[in-house]
């Protein structure tokens, strides 16, 4: 059995890891998505809420199933059985920290990481830009699915309306 992991933050999925997930499902015969659910951070959406939305997403795909997970990711595919992680690469400016962190993640466990270019009608898409320009009023109903978009719409809202964005 060929297991993949495809790790993120996924504050919120977008269209962009969602088309990779569904390649990956495709080169392997199971695939997890991992939710780093790492508390340090401020999120705009909590860990259960991310992975609630990741699940809704990924409910098309036979072979995909959702989970998060705290600490290292070579601990999580190390406890799954899990041998190889898949990443999106948008451009050469993603390459050269994904590079160390595949490097680094083949030096604490047996995982390679598949690398997939993103497809180009993504290639401009993060989770990161999609925050900021749906703050800001723009337009991002294209590049997130439809029900993330109305909870990323509200989530704004309320934390406009407590001052916070
Ligand atoms: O969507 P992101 O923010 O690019 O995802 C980054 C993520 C979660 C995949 C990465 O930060 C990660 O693997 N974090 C877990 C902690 C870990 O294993 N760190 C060592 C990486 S070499």
């Amino acid at each position: 059995m060929r297991r993949a992991a495809c790790p993120g933050t996924f504050d919120p999925v977008t269209n962009g890891h969602i088309d990779i997930v569904g390649r990956a499902s495709t080169l392997f015969d199971e695939v997890v998505v991992a939710v780093g659910v790492n508390k340090s951070k401020r999120r705009l959406f909590s860990a259960e809420e991310r992975i609630e939305m990741l699940r809704e997403s990924c409910r098309g795909f036979d072979n995909v199933t959702v989970d998060g997970f705290d600490g290292l990711l070579t601990t999580f595919c190390e406890e799954r059985g899990i041998h190889a992680i898949v990443k999106g690469l948008r451009a050469a400016s993603d390459f050269d920290y994904e590079l160390q962190m595949a490097q680094m993640n083949a030096s604490l466990a047996e995982v390679e990481t598949v690398f997939v270019p993103t497809s180009p009608e993504y290639s401009f898409l993060a989770s990161s830009l999609v925050k900021e320009v749906a703050t800001f009023g723009g337009d991002v109903s294209g590049l997130v699915p439809g029900f993330v978009h109305e909870r990323l719409t509200a989530r704004l809202a309320e934390r406009r309306s407590q001052g916070d964005v």
